[in-house]
Parts: structure tokens; C-alpha cells; sequence
């Protein structure tokens, strides 16, 4: 029996969702209230929620979900505010007595191909532990700083900054879904994800009891010029206290703002809490305004970690829909295990903007050919909403270059004045 065999790849319905749940718990570790339960529900994308279920008595009990994954559509922004169709993958988990059988592999492939099939051209997700997945061909498409920041720090002003109003009120996804939705639609950072289509659009409005630790229920922070929306931020709060003295914890979530003073506005409310000594955040682009408004640089305790992963499944698709900054006519060698539709020989040419993309060699064909660069299809999604030079990933030993000077060519084109940032945890 091969490692893999024994299971079956199903779609979850309403009906099911306790037992995919059942399997979230042991494969992430924890023990869920049930008053959460409504909260979990409205969360998951349950129209796209899929799983392996036990097929043969050797490996378990016939019927029981042994791994679990669940995706959305959706369009995330690229370099130069464009879009690309977009699956986010997420929830994928497998029972600890079935790990190491090939599952998550089976679910990757299972994710792949259907998200090829509803003409997705990438797919991201966030990863629990960061080596899982570079061999299924994914980047690391953008980094975030988590930073902490002392009450208070003093800020270059901006003007207009303290015009702006302030609204303070409990998150709400009926309240506030739209209006989120909307200021996300006018970020024009790299990496940022509209509203997610289907089941489970609720997904930022989560707040299960069982993951407060002692916070405060989701608030949300929105900035208005003139009585429209420029910024916003979720955000809770936690007292706590010493000998007396009040040092309370500020956590902010997702956030986004549409220009500097509507920035600035919006931290100096959440770094200025009354009874609240420190603010962590953990969504700060690595450019964010708030890192060059602090007059004193090292105010904000910080730390640089992965943010998204990047995994091209339709090369050509994903390439054109996004903007360059730099003319060029390159040609690289792809390899890719486990969308071979990819894998081959293409040329990138770019004018004014806009890249055409065409193949020169199949993967069969592509042994014998020569190319300018050559390179693993996670490299590319590494590269691809412009935060990381592909230089540094020739530099690094990583991409291969035939032709001295090419991989600063794609570089320069492809490299993003903005650095990329998904700015909200699904
Ligand atoms: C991570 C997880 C999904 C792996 O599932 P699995 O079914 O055991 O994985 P597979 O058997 O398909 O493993 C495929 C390969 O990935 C490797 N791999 C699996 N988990 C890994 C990890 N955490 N770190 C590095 N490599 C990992 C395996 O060793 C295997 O390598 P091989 O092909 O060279 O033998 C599972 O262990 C799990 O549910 N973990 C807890 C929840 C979690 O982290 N989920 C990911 C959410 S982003």
C-alpha cells in the first residue's frame, strides 16, 4: 500500500463541518469553546472547504476526516495597483495520526488544480511554520515588521493630520464590512487582498472568546476627512497592572490608511491610549509611514517575519497582470514540480508598463534550451508583487544567471516602488 492510498479527496458541507473542525483543533493544537462555534462558522469558506477522508479499515475508521483545507476567491493588488484573480488557501491541517502520509501533499494538488480550473492565477496563504511551503512552489512575497511601540512617541507632523475626526466603536461586520471594504479597494499597496467572494466573508470579524486572552472584544479605529473614511484599524485593548502602576496592552490588527496625515491621525490615536503603556502590531508594510513619522527610529521595538507566500499557478496570466517599471527582454528557465504547465522556457518583454509573455520552450523541449536566468517557479513567486530583487535571489545562489546583467534587468522591472503587504491574517 502506498503511503498515500486509503484516503479520498471530498468537498465539506454544512453537515460536516464539526468533524473538519474536529481536525482543525488536533491539527492546530487547542481545544475550541463551544460558544465559539457560530463564530468559527461564520469564518470558514465553507462553499470551498475540502478534505481527505479515510477510505480503507488499514488506515483508520472508514469515513473519518484525516485532513482538511479550505480557500477563497478573491483579487489581490499588484505592483502599480492592478489585480490579479486570486485563491487564498487556509485552515489546511492534517490529524496528527495521519501526518506524514502524503495528505497535505494530496490537498496542495487538490488546491492546485481546481484553483487552475476557476482561473485563479495565484494562490497565497500564510504559514504557520516557514519551511512547509517552498516545495510546493510557494515564495515568500512579502515581509512584515511586528513592532511595539511605548505610549506616545513623538512623530514628524504631518499637515492635516489634526483635522481629521476619529470614530472609536465595537467592530461589526454589518456596521463595518463595507466600509472596510471599500478603503481596501483604494490601498494601492502590492499584497493587499479585496473581500474575500463566498462563505466566510466574516473572516475578519472573528473574535472567538476562547483566543481573547483577557482582551477586549475587536474595536475598530476609523479616521474621516470631511466625513469620509481615510483610515482604519482593528484594534483591542488589555489592562494590566503593577504596584498600582496601569500598563495595559494595545493589540492592532488589520489596518490600512489612504494618505500621510491620515496615517499619522490614526496612529497617535493607537499609540496613545489612556491606562495602555504599549501597542503591538504585527501588519506594518517593512515602507509603512508610521516607521519614517517616528522622530526617534528606534521607538518602535521591531521584528521583521514573513507575510505572505506567493505560488504562481498560471505563469504567462500571472505575469501580464501587473505593472513594470523598467523596460526589458529577458528569457528564464522554470522548473516546477507540481504545475508542469508552468515548467519550460518563457520570454518576458516589457514596454511601457506592460509585459508580454510568451513561451519559448516547453518543459520536454526546455532540457537542450538555453535562457538568461534560471529558476524554481517559488522564486518567482518570491519576486512577483516587487518586494525582493531578484538580484539578491541570483546573488543568493538561488536563481541561476547565464547572461551577466539580465537578472538586474527583470529586477529593476519588476521591483515594486511600494513594498507588497497583505494586511489582514486569514
Ligand atoms: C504541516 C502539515 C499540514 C503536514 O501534513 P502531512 O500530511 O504530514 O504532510 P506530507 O506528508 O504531505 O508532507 C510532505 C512533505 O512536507 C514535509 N513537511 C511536512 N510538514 C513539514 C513542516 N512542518 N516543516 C517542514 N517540512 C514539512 C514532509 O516531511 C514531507 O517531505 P518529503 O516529501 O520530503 O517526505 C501537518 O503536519 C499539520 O497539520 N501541522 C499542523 C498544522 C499546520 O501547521 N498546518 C499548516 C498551516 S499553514
Amino acid at each position: 500500500m502506498k503511503k498515500s492510498e486509503g484516503y479520498q479527496s471530498i468537498s465539506i458541507d454544512e453537515t460536516r463541518i464539526d468533524e473538519l473542525f474536529q481536525v482543525v483543533q488536533w491539527a492546530f493544537v487547542g481545544e475550541w469553546l463551544k460558544e465559539d462555534r457560530q463564530d468559527y462558522i461564520d469564518a470558514i469558506p465553507v462553499d470551498r472547504s475540502r478534505a481527505v477522508e479515510v477510505t480503507d479499515e488499514r488506515r483508520g475508521t472508514v469515513g473519518e476526516l484525516a485532513g482538511v483545507h479550505a480557500s477563497f476567491g478573491t483579487d489581490m493588488i499588484t505592483p502599480g495597483g492592478r489585480q490579479v484573480r486570486t485563491a487564498g488557501l487556509s485552515w489546511l491541517g492534517v490529524h496528527p495520526a495521519h501526518r506524514r502520509r502524503g495528505l497535505m501533499t494530496t490537498m496542495i494538488h487538490d488546491h492546485f488544480s481546481r484553483s487552475i480550473a476557476r482561473g485563479e492565477h495565484i494562490s497565497v496563504l500564510y504559514a504557520m511554520e516557514s519551511e512547509i511551503y517552498a516545495r510546493f512552489g510557494y515564495g515568500m512575497g512579502a515581509q512584515t515588521v511586528k513592532a511595539s511601540i511605548p505610549r506616545g512617541p513623538r512623530m514628524w507632523h504631518v499637515d492635516g493630520s489634526d483635522e481629521l475626526n476619529v470614530r472609536l466603536e465595537r467592530a461589526d461586520f454589518d456596521q463595518h464590512d463595507q466600509l472596510v471594504a471599500d478603503l481596501q479597494a483604494k490601498l494601492s499597496r502590492p499584497g493587499t487582498i479585496l473581500n474575500p467572494e463566498g462563505s466566510g466573508r466574516n473572516a475578519r470579524f472573528t473574535d472567538p472568546v476562547g483566543n481573547r486572552h483577557g482582551m477586549e472584544k475587536w474595536r475598530i479605529c476609523i479616521i474621516e476627512d470631511a466625513g469620509e473614511p481615510v483610515a482604519y484599524a482593528f484594534f483591542r485593548r488589555k489592562p494590566d497592572s503593577e504596584v498600582g502602576i496601569h500598563d495595559g496592552v494595545a493589540q492592532v490588527r488589520e489596518h490600512g490608511s489612504l494618505n500621510a496625515a491620515a496615517s499619522q491621525r490614526l496612529w497617535q490615536v493607537l499609540t496613545d491610549f489612556d491606562l495602555v503603556g504599549t501597542t503591538h502590531t504585527e501588519n506594518l508594510a517593512t515602507d509603512d509611514p508610521l516607521l519614517f513619522q517616528l522622530k526617534d527610529a528606534r521607538a518602535a521595538r521591531t521584528k521583521v517575519i514573513d507575510n505572505i507566500w506567493v505560488r504562481l499557478l498560471n505563469v504567462p496570466e500571472a505575469l501580464v497582470s501587473r505593472q513594470y517599471f523598467h523596460d526589458c527582454d529577458v528569457t528564464f528557465k522554470l522548473s516546477d514540480r507540481h504545475v508542469p504547465d508552468n515548467a519550460g522556457v518563457w520570454r518576458i518583454v516589457v514596454r511601457d508598463g506592460d509585459a508580454t509573455v510568451t513561451r519559448e520552450a516547453d518543459a520536454a523541449a526546455a532540457t537542450e534550451a538555453t535562457a538568461d536566468l534560471e529558476m524554481d517557479i517559488r522564486h518567482l513567486g518570491t519576486v512577483y508583487l516587487g518586494g525582493t530583487s531578484l538580484e539578491a535571489l541570483s546573488a543568493a545562489g538561488l536563481v541561476k544567471e547565464n547572461t551577466p546583467g539580465q537578472a538586474r534587468e527583470l529586477a529593476i522591472a519588476m521591483m515594486s516602488p511600494v513594498a507588497p503587504l497583505t494586511n489582514w491574517d486569514f
